[in-house]
């Protein structure tokens, strides 16, 4: 009875899983959206595999298990029955699967010592099978589910890797190549722009680019889109041909026109395989195409067909896959954070999901206006992004996953810290906290601001310190800090007398900056490190500044309305005043400005090119900002020179078009020495 029961929920949990298997399967393949992560249909497939194994009287024809792999091709194309079958890979997900890939290539072929491997990267596109008839490109087909594919010729003759012709007398009479078709990196970003113009739909990444830019019935479509090919083997051929190695074959294909990806190598057993693993991984965020992992084949095809296949893949291959950079997770909670401004920043709250490396368990959502876009509920399934060192992305909520209780995501009215009712400008996206330096949030970030590396560079007065000062009601704003006392800091926690000294000796330090330096510490909104430069330049002390009004600081180069605005509002506040009087009768001092000087350079506009031996490119702009000089990006009409070092760009020739004064190296300076002389 008992073995009834359990045997009827074995039946349950294999139907379910194929179900769900072949939900999954149509969502990825056939509609190119996928609503599951890779791993994660890795674990259901492994799971009905084991089970299967454990009941095989449960196996059907129809299971997912006994398939090869894929959907039936879209009614539309006509459908291309492959020569030989389009295989798929075994997948290693961490260097023991590879080990044990490796003992497995051993154990069957009976040899001892290294093997020798063809590693290449393993492209994130589609596979393609491509037949050349006496070199000439006659059809192109998809994978499909490796037995069938869609016709997909038409289409396949407008990208420019395929060549239609192959070149030399060598070419085998029947020759079918198999490959990737991707989409570059920046072709993506380009189309996805384009879509954002035109309020179309925006694709997830380059994979369902390439996908659905090659499935386009019309191939104009597909010819305006930027994909390229590289491929990786051959499928069937007939006629004089050279299969003694992978490498050999890639090398024929590379002879007669076709492209074979340059980072592929041959190496020496399972350490040469792991050592191309991580070196790929460095050079991946600088590919110009997206790759998901490496793949290890066995270089020799004596071996390989000794080793033969399995249902759906050769045993001879197997892709080592790099940790998935887009994941599945649930969106739990959404928090509001107080910046330095008062911006609120709504925070997705996740459940920790390891992606691209790391274990993200937060991401901002920056605003509103994101969230009701993408459409976000808590509770949603959601897909996470993090691709080399970018901060994590919630890129979108899985609406056929969306649960029954998913709650709407609100605005609060009170900011979470000082309950101060919260404003949202009409046309702003950003929602703030009015309290300024009354909210703790607000004075926290604008201490940490003061402290920051490029601000007074306070070393030693860390985050948490920080927010320890206000809590403890210690420090209430930035020229509090310079009244601290040695006993007070040592009391605090993880302290002690000999750092509080430290920090003590480094807030002195710290008194010693640039004009600067004090006014971007003071962290007037919209005043970043560039405009504290100009305002120091141009305005030289906090006296003259105090008087500026906006339409004097919009004289000065880069500074618009809102900024003048903003930097005019914070020095008519007294408490602003007062705070800075403070500061400087602390001991904060700077060397005074050297303002620019009149002189026959006043008022000239500079561009400058290439390299300078003499000065870098931040010091000559220097010089000539202090004799009066602008200094900008861009060769106009409105030049009155171009300075050339060497290896100058394009610049140069515009300078020369337009009849604008180039000077070199040494009449630059030469001309600045006038000046002083
Ligand atoms: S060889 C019998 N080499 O990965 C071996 N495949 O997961 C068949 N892929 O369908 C494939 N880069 O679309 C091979 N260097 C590479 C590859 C590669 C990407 C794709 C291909 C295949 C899938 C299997």
């Amino acid at each position: 009875m008992g073995k009834q029961i359990s045997q009827k929920n074995v039946q349950d949990e294999i139907e379910k899983l194929r179900h769900d298997i072949r939900r999954y399967k149509h969502s990825y393949f056939t509609l190119d959206s996928p609503i599951i992560s890779d791993p994660e249909y890795d674990q259901l497939f492994r799971r009905l595999q084991n089970l299967e194994i454990q009941h095989p009287e449960l196996i059907t024809p129809d299971s997912p298990t006994q398939e090869r792999s894929g959907a039936k091709p879209l009614k539309a194309f006509s459908e291309v029955k492959h020569a030989l079958p389009m295989l798929s890979l075994d997948n290693a997900f961490n260097e023991d699967e590879v080990v044990d890939f490796d003992c497995r290539v051993h154990e069957r072929l009976g040899v001892e010592g290294d093997i020798d491997y063809i590693c290449e990267p393993k492209f994130d596109g589609l596979a393609i099978s491509l037949l050349y008839e006496k070199g000439v490109f006659q059809q192109g087909a998809t994978r499909g589910d490796g037995v069938t594919g869609e016709d997909v010729t038409q289409n396949l003759r407008t990208i420019h890797s395929i060549p239609l012709h192959l070149r030399g007398a060598d070419v085998p009479a029947v020759l079918e190549v198999r490959g990737e078709v991707y989409m570059p990196k920046a072709g993506f970003e380009e189309l996805n722009k384009e879509a954002g113009r035109k309020g179309t739909k925006l694709f997830v990444n380059p994979r369902n680019a390439a996908a659905g830019s090659l499935r386009q019935l019309d191939s104009h479509i597909t010819a305006s889109r930027p994909l390229a090919f590289f491929c990786y083997g051959v499928g069937l051929v007939n006629g004089k041909f050279s299969k003694d190695t992978q490498s050999s074959i890639l090398e024929q294909l590379k002879k007669w026109g076709l492209p074979v990806n340059p980072l592929i190598e041959v190496v020496k057993g399972i350490n040469g395989c792991l050592n191309f693993f991580h070196n790929t991984a460095k050079k991946r965020p600088h590919l110009s195409y997206d790759i998901d992992g490496v793949v290890y084949k066995v270089n020799r095809l004596a071996l390989q067909e000794r080793l033969g296949f399995v249902t759906r893949a050769p045993r001879w291959a197997l892709a080592h896959k790099f940790p998935a950079q887009e994941e599945f997770t649930t969106l739990e909670a959404v928090d509001f954070q107080v910046g330095r401004t008062g911006a609120i920043t709504p925070v997705a709250r996740l459940k920790p999901v390891f992606v691209g490396g790391v274990t993200v368990s937060n991401a901002t959502l920056h605003n509103m206006d994101e969230i009701k876009e993408k459409d976000l509920r808590i509770g949603d399934i959601v897909v996470v992004r993090r691709a080399g060192d970018v901060i994590p992305e919630v890129v979108k909520a899985i609406e056929e996953r969306r649960p029954a209780h998913a709650k709407k995501i609100a605005l609060p009215t009170q900011c979470p810290v000082c309950h101060s009712a919260i404003e949202q400008i009409e046309g702003e996206a950003v929602a703030r906290c009015p309290a300024g330096l009354y909210c703790p949030a607000q004075r926290k970030e604008a201490i940490k601001h003061f402290a920051s590396r490029r601000a007074m560079d306070i070393e030693g007065l860390g985050d948490k310190l920080v927010e320890q000062l206000v809590d403890e009601k210690l420090v209430k704003n930035i020229a509090d800090l310079y009244s601290l006392k040695l006993d007070v800091l040592a009391d605090l926690e993880r302290m002690g007398e000999k750092s509080a000294q430290n920090l003590l000796d480094q807030f002195e330090k710290g008194k010693t900056t640039t004009f600067a330096r004090f006014l971007y510490a003071l962290g007037i909104r919209e005043v970043g490190e560039a405009t504290a430069k100009i305002l120091a330049r141009h305005f030289g002390n906090l006296q003259t500044l105090y008087t500026a009004t906006e339409d004097d600081l919009q004289e000065t180069p880069d500074i618009g309305p809102v900024v003048a605005k903003h930097i005019t509002h914070f020095f008519k506040e007294t408490h602003n005043r007062e705070i800075i009087e403070k500061l400087v009768q602390s001991g904060i001092h700077w060397e005074e400005v050297k303002r620019p000087q009149k002189s026959a350079l006043s008022g000239k506009t500079f561009v400058l090119t290439g390299t300078l031996e003499q000065m870098t490119r931040d010091q000559a702009k220097d010089r000539l900002e202090n004799v009066g000089a602008k200094v900008s990006d861009s060769v106009s009409k409105k030049t009155d020179y171009v300075v050339a070092g060497s290896e100058p760009g394009s610049k140069l020739a515009k300078a020369e078009k337009l009849g604008v004064k180039i000077l070199t190296e040494t009449d630059f300076l030469k001309l600045l020495q006038g000046l002083s002389s």
